[in-house]
């Protein structure tokens, strides 16, 4: 088989990426090591910014988030018994994030490349790249007993955190940079109404909590937890005693509890491997960068890969210049550590960290109280939560 693109990973880089491809006549193939199923049963967090939006309008696979999704114009932050809204619409100038699931997302665009006639195959196994140092590329994979090959111009890696791709360029002069925090999430979906409209971070000092939601009938909540700890350690009314112990009182008497229909427990880290471009192949979204879920970047810087890396191909296909695929890296980079920035100086205000001790919870504290009576500081934080411009 020979195609201009093949794409590794059929999560929301893949995809995104592959169907932005097709509807610009770059052909391409995406290939996944599991099975559809499976990767629309990964539960994944949910607040898209409008970049990402607009590239999902634009890849022809937005008419649901628009129908389904919940625009949210701001966010609050509790913490001294405190709650502090952050008016992201009137902080940015009129921007807002959109409230829905990854997962969707992925449903969505897997749907329509199925509807546009994109090729996908899934449960490929031992999918490797070859010869991306050169100008003839391939990839091989084996499905039903058989190896195959696939001749391409580029391979793009959207094989996640765990895939083959970053680890074909270990040896090539990658760098990572990695910080490992000291706690987890533990995370509940319940068929219940969200204790607010908006999304809530809590810093308190048990542990962060955080209030989200897939819909105004669904439910998404978290609570820091140790990193040794086991979900089956949580009953569903330890969560919900331990999530309201986290909220002011007049949230907390308002949690409508319900029984949990997904429940897990997610370490959380920051992670970039630099740099992104090994000749011909390209290190996309989780396979080159992962931020804590703290500021929900995870999906979104992905888009903004999506994006220069799309920009690049096109002009090589259409101009026959390798501009802006030689600048591939440098400006995904660029956008990368500025989200890592952000959800790691988000991860470190509104956790506990037990080694910083009560001094550092009220620095913590401090820092909220200042910035909900700065509208500077209010502001730079709305205009990282939307998103930084591409
Ligand atoms: N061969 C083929 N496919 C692979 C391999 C491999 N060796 N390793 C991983 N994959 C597939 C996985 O099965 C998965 O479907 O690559 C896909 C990677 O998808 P994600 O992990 O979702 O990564 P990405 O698409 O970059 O997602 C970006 O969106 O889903 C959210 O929170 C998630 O931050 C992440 C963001
Ligand atoms: C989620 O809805 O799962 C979610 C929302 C915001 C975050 C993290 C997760 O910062």
């Amino acid at each position: 088989m020979r195609t201009q693109v093949v794409i590794i990973g059929s999560g929301p880089s893949g995809l995104l990426l592959g169907q932005l491809l097709t509807n610009a006549g770059i052909d391409n193939v995406v290939l996944d090591r599991v099975s559809q199923d499976y990767i629309l049963g990964r539960i994944r967090a949910g607040v898209l910014e409008e970049g990402m939006c607009q590239l999902l309008d634009q890849s022809g696979a937005g008419a649901r988030m628009h129908r389904e999704g919940l625009p949210h114009d701001g966010f609050e932050l509790t913490f001294s018994g405190r709650r502090h809204r952050i008016d992201l619409h009137g902080l940015t100038g009129g921007k807002r994030v959109m409230v829905y699931g990854q997962t969707e997302v992925t449903k969505d665009l897997m749907d329509h490349r199925a509807a546009t006639g994109g090729v996908s195959i899934y449960e490929a196994e031992n999918v490797a790249p070859h010869d991306f140092d050169g100008a003839s590329p391939y990839v091989t994979y084996e499905k039903d007993g058989k190896t195959h090959r696939i001749d391409c111009d580029f391979i793009a890696g959207c094989d996640g955190y765990h895939g083959v791709s970053r680890k074909s360029v270990a040896d090539k002069g990658l760098e990572e940079f990695e910080r490992v925090y000291p706690f987890g999430w533990l995370g509940i979906v319940s068929e219940v109404p969200p204790v607010s409209h908006e999304l809530i971070y809590a810093n308190h000092e048990r542990g962060f909590a955080l209030c989200s939601m897939r819909s105004t009938t669904r439910s998404r909540y978290y609570v820091q937890c140790a990193l040794d700890d086991r979900v089956d350690n949580w009953s569903d009314d330890a969560f919900w005693d331990e999530l309201r112990r986290r909220l002011p009182a007049e949230a907390a008497e308002k949690v409508t509890t319900g029984p949990s229909i997904e429940k897990s427990i997610a370490p959380l880290r920051s992670f970039v491997a630099e740099p992104m471009r090994f000749g011909r192949l390209f290190l996309v979204g989780d396979a080159a960068h992962i931020v804590p879920p703290t500021g929900a970047k995870g999906l979104n810087l992905a888009a903004s890969d999506v994006h220069y890396l799309f920009e690049g191909l096109q002009e090589f296909y259409g101009e026959k210049s390798n501009a802006a695929i030689d600048a591939y890296s440098q400006r995904a980079l660029a956008r990368v550590w500025k989200a890592e920035r952000f959800s790691w100086w988000m991860t470190n205000t509104m956790h506990r960290f037990p080694e910083t001790g009560r001094f550092g919870q009220r620095m913590q504290e401090a820092e909220l109280d200042y910035l909900s009576q700065s509208e500077a500081a209010s502001r730079s934080l709305a205009e990282n939560y939307v998103g930084l411009p591409y």
